[in-house]
């Protein structure tokens, strides 16, 4: 079983690429960002503990996540690999997801960290906020907090996979199929 990261700040295009990539190398997408606002549109009591973090722009405890990976992972056995796109977001994560995976003997086989600034993360969540009205891209305050949230929880992640020795990065601010071409040229 193959298990790819998508790793990056917010906006840096990692669900723009999990698509594609997802169809060319048959892995199973899994965002957890997307799944979470699955439950908060139905309404679940866990949607409604997420909601106001994220609609804050805060993380949503590392149970929680955690426990929406593990069953993914548990109701999938017959794919040919993962692509996990926002998760993992903490040290916490990347250690219960290094876990999990060494239950069965297996392991992370690359993190593709898109890079971007943080100006451009504004710009695009800006302009996405006007298309799909997600609550989270509407405020500049909210868009910030995710920004500072990105830096303060999840790019110490970076030197945990450096050190791992399956980090790579790849430059985000180049045009939607560049940035798929470079994405390919890393997975090989
Ligand atoms: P999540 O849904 O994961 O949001 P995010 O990480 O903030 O990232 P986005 O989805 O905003 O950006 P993206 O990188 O997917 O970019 P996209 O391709 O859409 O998480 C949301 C919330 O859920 C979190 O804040 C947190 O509360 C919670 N959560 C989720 N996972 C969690 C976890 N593991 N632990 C705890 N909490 C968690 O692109 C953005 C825009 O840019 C689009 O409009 C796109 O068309 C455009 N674009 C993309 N690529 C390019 C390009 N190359 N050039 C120009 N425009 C581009
Ligand atoms: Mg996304």
């Amino acid at each position: 079983m193959k298990y790819y990261i998508l790793f990056g700040p917010p906006g840096a295009g990692k669900g723009t690429q999990a698509k594609f990539i997802a169809e060319k190398y048959n892995l199973l997408h899994i965002s957890t960002g997307d799944l979470l606002r699955k439950e908060m549109a139905a309404g679940t009591p866990l949607g409604l503990q997420a909601k106001q973090l994220i609609e804050g722009g805060n993380l949503v405890p590392d149970e929680v996540v955690v426990g929406m990976i593990q069953n993914t992972f548990k109701n999938n056995k017959d794919v040919s690999g993962f692509l996990l796109d926002g998760f993992p977001r903490t040290i916490a994560q990347a250690e219960k997801l290094d876990e999990m995976l060494a239950e069965s003997s297996e392991k992370v086989d690359k993190v593709l960290s898109l890079v971007i600034k943080d100006e451009t993360i504004f710009e695009r969540l800006a302009k996405r906020a006007l298309i799909e009205g997600r609550k989270d891209d509407a405020d500049p305050a909210t868009i910030q907090n995710r920004i500072d949230t990105y830096h303060a929880k999840t790019e110490p992640l970076i030197d945990y996979y450096k050190e791992a020795g399956n980090y790579c990065e790849i430059p985000g601010e180049q045009t939607i199929e560049e940035v798929f071409q470079s994405l390919c040229d890393v997975i090989g």
